[in-house]
């Protein structure tokens, strides 16, 4: 095996720089050794991969690569063993099929209007002129929108409690309680309800208890005409023809649901961060956006191609995810030049293609006109991943980022409360700015303005 070059120092401290500063170090990594280069995990090669030919083998060689589910077994505890992720080969294959479907351009355009509701409800609970942090309040959003696409509840005891409930298990998942214990397994102690780990546990069980109570009342009284997740995976069946257990039901949804709110909530809350350090881009926005005239129609929103390449921009510039989730070598494997051998891992880094200056010249600077001006192959652009783990929400979290930014943008006057250059900071597999982003509101529109707004 002859490797790409890379650090010699332990995979433990390196992790911990990384975590610091995820961009400080792969900016390093780069200068240092180029867009691919190896980490040493004990006898194991981590390698990380952040240009486009590279990219094209990990997400085409399916043969050689797999996107293993055994490689997430420490997400185990937060997604459910039967969780996407955990999941590989025709399982993988066909449960994302059954999601694919819900998940779909078509089924989602049904929640347009309901989006942009939840977004004008969590948005005037704001207090006027006073500072509020944008990444939970676009959490609040995109949970109510994710459990509204996954359960079709929107009202009602048990959407509350779900609601609720999900809002605590979400962020404890995103507390030192639960972190530490996923990096150091032999801690994942349930000592009862009031020790860390217990905890987390008996949230997870309070999950369960409402999930099979909802699933329950569906298969009773089934409503032929419902088009969230839930309601088609009852009538769904397996690889082997038999209809989904409610064990096999409830353990495709952790995935999907923190996937759904902090993946969507990070690009929301970098698309705010952006859009007012740079006025001009805002307003150029706010334009497009007004033309359409007062209450336009939801997918005449998410067609605007200024807001398509403002949004592309955002997720180019910082990634929700840095890197993909990994892939190991299955059979010896030929990589840019380096002749793999099987258990070598890969990680995608999506981070640094995107950052590479030969595709996006001055690529730390925020322009989204570069998405008119070229268009960019799945290889060189790659915020949703690709391959077998591409991001099965992408459709729903494009809309959703489009219409929650179009409500934003015209109706309410923000502006960030200091000046200093926001770094991402990782939280699970996501990168929200590391101060959740002080943001102020300034103003609300009754109607929407024609003139340009005053910034405050
Ligand atoms: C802007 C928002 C989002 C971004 C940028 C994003 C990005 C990603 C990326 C980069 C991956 C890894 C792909 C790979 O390893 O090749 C991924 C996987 C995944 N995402 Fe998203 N995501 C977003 C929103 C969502 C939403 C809304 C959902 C749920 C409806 C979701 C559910 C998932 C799941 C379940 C996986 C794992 C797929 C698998 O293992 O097969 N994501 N996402």
């Amino acid at each position: 095996m002859n490797l790409p070059q890379g650090p010699k120092l332990p995979a433990w401290w390196l992790r911990m720089q990384f975590t610091a500063d995820p961009l400080r170090f792969l900016d390093q990594m780069n200068l240092r050794y180029g867009d691919i280069f190896t980490i040493m995990s004990e006898s194991t090669p981590l390698i990380f991969v952040g240009n486009p030919q590279g990219m094209k083998q990990v997400f085409t060689n399916t043969t050689e690569i797999i996107a293993a589910g055994e490689l997430n077994a420490e997400s185990a505890p937060l997604v459910g063993k039967n969780g996407l992720l955990l999941l590989d080969g025709i399982r993988h294959r066909s449960r994302r099929k059954l999601l694919m479907s819900p998940l779909h351009g078509n089924k989602i355009r049904a929640y347009g209007q309901q989006i942009c509701d939840v977004t004008e409800k969590v948005m005037n609970q704001l207090p006027l002129g006073k500072s509020f942090l944008a990444y939970p309040t676009m959490q609040k959003i995109t949970l109510e929108v994710i459990l509204n696409t996954l359960f079709g509840l929107h009202t009602g005891d048990r959407y509350e409690q779900l609601k609720h409930l999900l809002n605590n298990l979400m962020n404890y998942a995103r507390s030192p309680f639960v972190e530490i214990p996923l990096s150091f397994p032999f801690l994942q102690q349930d000592l009862g309800r009031w020790s860390p780990w217990g905890y987390f546990r008996y949230l997870w069980r309070q999950f369960d208890q409402l999930i099979y109570a909802e699933i329950s009342d569906r298969r009773q009284q089934p409503n032929p005409n419902a088009n969230d997740v839930l309601s088609e995976l009852i009538f769904a069946r397996n690889e082997t023809g038999e209809l989904l257990t409610n064990e096999e039901i409830r353990d495709l949804f952790p995935s999907l649901l923190f996937g759904g709110r902090d993946a969507s909530a990070t690009a929301i809350t970098w698309a705010l961060y952006w859009l007012h350090r740079e006025p001009q881009i805002r307003e150029k926005l706010r334009q497009e956006i007004n033309n359409l005239g007062e209450s336009p129609n939801p997918m005449s929103i998410v067609e605007l191609p200024y807001l398509n390449a403002v949004c592309n921009e955002i997720l180019r510039i910082y990634p929700t995810q840095f890197v993909t989730f990994p892939r190991i070598v299955e059979s010896a494997t030929n990589l840019m030049g380096y002749n793999l051998s099987p258990g070598a891992i890969i990680i995608g880094c999506i981070y640094l293609t995107h950052q590479n200056p030969e595709l996006y010249p001055q690529p730390q600077q925020f322009r989204p006109d570069r998405f008119l001006e070229k268009q960019y192959s799945p290889y060189e652009f790659m915020p949703f991943g690709g391959g077998t783990r591409r991001c099965p929400g992408e459709a729903l979290a494009m809309f959703e980022m489009k219409l929650v930014l179009a409500k934003i943008i015209s109706r309410y006057q923000l502006s960030l409360t200091h000046t200093q250059r926001e770094k991402p900071q990782p939280q699970g597999a996501n990168y929200p700015p590391a101060s959740k982003l002080k943001m102020v509101l300034c103003n609300i529109q009754q109607h929407q303005p024609t003139q340009e707004a005053v910034s405050c």
